[in-house]
């Protein structure tokens, strides 16, 4: 199971023009959001989040184990004391292209990079050879939208906050598409979490075209 996360406003930005995201969603679905990470094996986000947030990526806000903290870091710009580092006894994995010393504990995973940087497929596939299968791509929108386009997501958790930023980081950027049939439709289900939040949770394994009368 790979499921990927946002919490975005209604006009669909995750962040401001200078990169402030925090926080566009309010503690209902900050708590999701832990739920979620306490479920799987590993969390991914690139390198841009955690120069821009410096987030821990463990669970606080409720009970439940803290999953692997995975950086897609090609060029290696993670700060060596990015608190997502920290060693707290959960495993810390960087995937790069030219992997460079880094402190006792971090794994380094390299992989080729292809025009949209590492394929998706082939991040799950060594997670998953290291014993990981449960994923949560939690951002930001290069990776997302990079999981998202390469099909590599099985579900999709959209925080969405009644909230107009009406400038700033889109959440979702996709190759151009010619006409609205070539849209990805899929099957999502809203549930209400608190403060004006709500989840849309999308089942992406459904068909992505049809049913276009
Ligand atoms: N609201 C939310 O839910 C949420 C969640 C997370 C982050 N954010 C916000 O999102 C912003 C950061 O997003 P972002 O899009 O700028 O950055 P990002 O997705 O966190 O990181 C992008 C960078 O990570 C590397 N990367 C990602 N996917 C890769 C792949 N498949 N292969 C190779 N490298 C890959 C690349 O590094 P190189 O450039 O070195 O090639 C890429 O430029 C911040 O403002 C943060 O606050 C919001």
């Amino acid at each position: 199971m790979v499921i990927g996360q946002l919490g975005q406003s209604l006009d669909g930005r995750i962040a401001t023009a200078s990169g402030h995201s925090r926080y566009i969603n309010r503690s209902g679905a900050l708590e999701h959001l832990h739920r979620l990470r306490a479920e799987v094996d590993a969390v991914i986000v690139g390198v841009g989040t955690v120069i821009a947030d410096n987030p821990l990526l463990t669970v606080r806000r409720i009970p439940g184990p803290n999953p692997a903290r995975i950086i897609l870091d090609p060029h290696n710009r993670t700060p060596d004391n990015a608190l997502c580092l920290t060693d707290d006894g959960s495993r810390r994995l960087i995937f790069v292209t030219e992997p460079r010393p880094r402190a006792e504990g971090i794994e380094l995973v390299q992989l080729p990079r292809g025009d949209s940087g590492f394929s998706p497929h082939a991040v799950l596939e060594a997670l998953r050879e290291r014993g990981m299968s449960r994923v949560l791509v939690e951002g930001g929108s290069v990776t997302l939208s990079r999981f998202l386009a390469a099909r590599a997501l099985d579900r999709m958790h959209l925080l969405v906050a009644p909230m107009i930023i009406g400038s700033g980081l889109t959440g979702l950027t996709l190759p151009p598409i010619i006409d609205l049939t070539s849209a990805m439709r899929v099957s999502a289900t809203v549930y209400p979490l608190g403060g004006g939040d709500i989840l849309v949770d999308c089942d992406l394994r459904a068909p992505w075209e049809g049913d276009h009368e």
